[in-house]
């Protein structure tokens, strides 16, 4: 089912007319006007700060960008830090610098276990807990109606390695409700928003080895229940946090997103980005096998026509979370060169992978 928001998300894209075909020729380097082009959206996660405290990248991002996404200033321990004390402040002023770029903003992410504010993993009582989120979920929903087209309702909830029912992750969340938690949020999302597009949004799919193998299994298993149970859900958001190095089979990641589309749903690409962790520290070869990376995967990913669009967890080297999380930076200190733009926010081959790959789609 294509959402009324979805609709008029598309709308409101730009269509390639005589006057745009020419913008089309100044935009060259924007990725949100290749995108655009072929029906698609792109844009990138971003926190407030970066955007108040570095003009450059706050130009960037505005080129560069159709959509955004806040980082984590959107997440319930973001907006409920203290229970019953709701701050919305800088998710508001992150819509207005979308509305003021004219970007689409997408909500990240209603329920994600380890985002939960301190209060709620305070072991609540079951009763209690359940009131706790829906209250979250209906209050976060309504508050940004109207402004978000598509929701991250839940972030992560499959976990093979916990051995539980339905490869479930065996969170609090699971340990509390089982996993009813999961259909109850996303009817609360749609109860409090009936036109944004309800995604499930998680991470480890997109390689030819066991482990994303049990993980796509075990995705398609819950998406395929909650769709027979009548869950209102419209897409899968896969995060897409690739690494140079592991092993990409393109019939079989083909498959997957047929047999994810084949339910009805849409796909968002919604975290993507390259590591190279494991590569030499020279930042032309680095460069060079991320763009082949991307590419092999992106013109996958484009040719199923029910992938919308891609987010990159982050616009620039110079704000990703690659770099500093433990699993994912490097020994040597280096930067991460894994998003579309370098630290001085200039285009690498990375950007020109994805905007190639983007002209190569088939018109939506
Ligand atoms: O909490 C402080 C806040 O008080 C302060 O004002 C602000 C200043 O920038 O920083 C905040 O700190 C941290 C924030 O990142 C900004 O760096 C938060 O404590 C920290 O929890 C937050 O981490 C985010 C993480 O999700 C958890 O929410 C990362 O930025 C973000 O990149 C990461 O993103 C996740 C996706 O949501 C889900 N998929 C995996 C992805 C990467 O881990």
């Amino acid at each position: 089912m294509i959402s009324r928001r979805e609709v008029m998300a598309v709308m409101a894209m730009p269509v390639v007319s005589s006057h745009v075909a020419r913008a089309l020729a100044v935009n060259e380097a924007s990725l949100r006007s290749r995108a655009a082009a072929r029906g698609l959206f792109y844009g990138a996660a971003v926190q407030i700060s970066h955007l108040i405290k570095d003009a450059a990248f706050a130009s960037a991002f505005a080129q560069q960008c159709g959509a955004l996404v806040p980082e984590w200033e959107l997440k319930w321990g973001a907006v409920e830090p203290v229970r019953g004390q709701h701050d919305f402040s800088r998710v508001d002023q992150l819509y207005d610098i979308a509305a003021r770029n004219k970007q689409l903003f997408r909500g990240h992410t209603l329920l994600w276990s380890r985002n939960a504010p301190p209060w709620f993993n305070e072991e609540l009582d079951k009763t209690a807990s359940l009131d706790a989120i829906l209250s979250h979920i209906k209050r976060t929903c309504e508050h940004l109606r109207g402004r978000v087209f598509q929701w991250d309702v839940l972030n992560e909830a499959i976990e093979p390695r916990d051995g539980l029912p339905g490869d479930l992750r065996g969170a609090l969340l699971y340990k509390i409700f089982g996993e009813s938690y999961i259909a109850e949020s996303f009817r609360a999302a749609r109860a409090a928003d009936h036109d944004a597009a309800l995604y499930y949004n998680d991470y480890g799919v997109d390689y030819a080895e066991p482990e994303s193998r049990i993980r796509r299994r075990a995705i398609l298993k819950l998406l395929s229940s909650l769709k027979a149970k009548g869950v209102p859900l419209d897409g899968l958001g896969i995060q897409g946090h690739l690494r140079v190095g592991r092993k990409f089979n393109p019939d079989e990641f083909r498959t997957f997103l047929r047999d994810v589309a084949a339910l009805g749903l849409h796909i968002v690409i919604t975290e993507f980005d390259v590591g190279d962790r494991h590569l030499p520290p020279d930042p032309d070869l680095r460069d060079r096998l991320v763009a082949e990376h991307a590419r092999m995967y992106l013109d996958v990913v484009l040719d199923e026509p029910a992938v919308k669009g891609v987010m990159t967890w982050g616009l620039s080297d110079k704000f990703s979370w690659l770099s500093t999380h433990p699993i994912t930076r490097r020994s040597d200190g280096l930067r991460i060169r894994g998003l579309p733009l370098d630290e001085y926010m200039q285009p690498k081959p990375l950007w020109r992978a994805m905007a190639e790959a983007f002209d190569r789609a088939p018109l939506r």
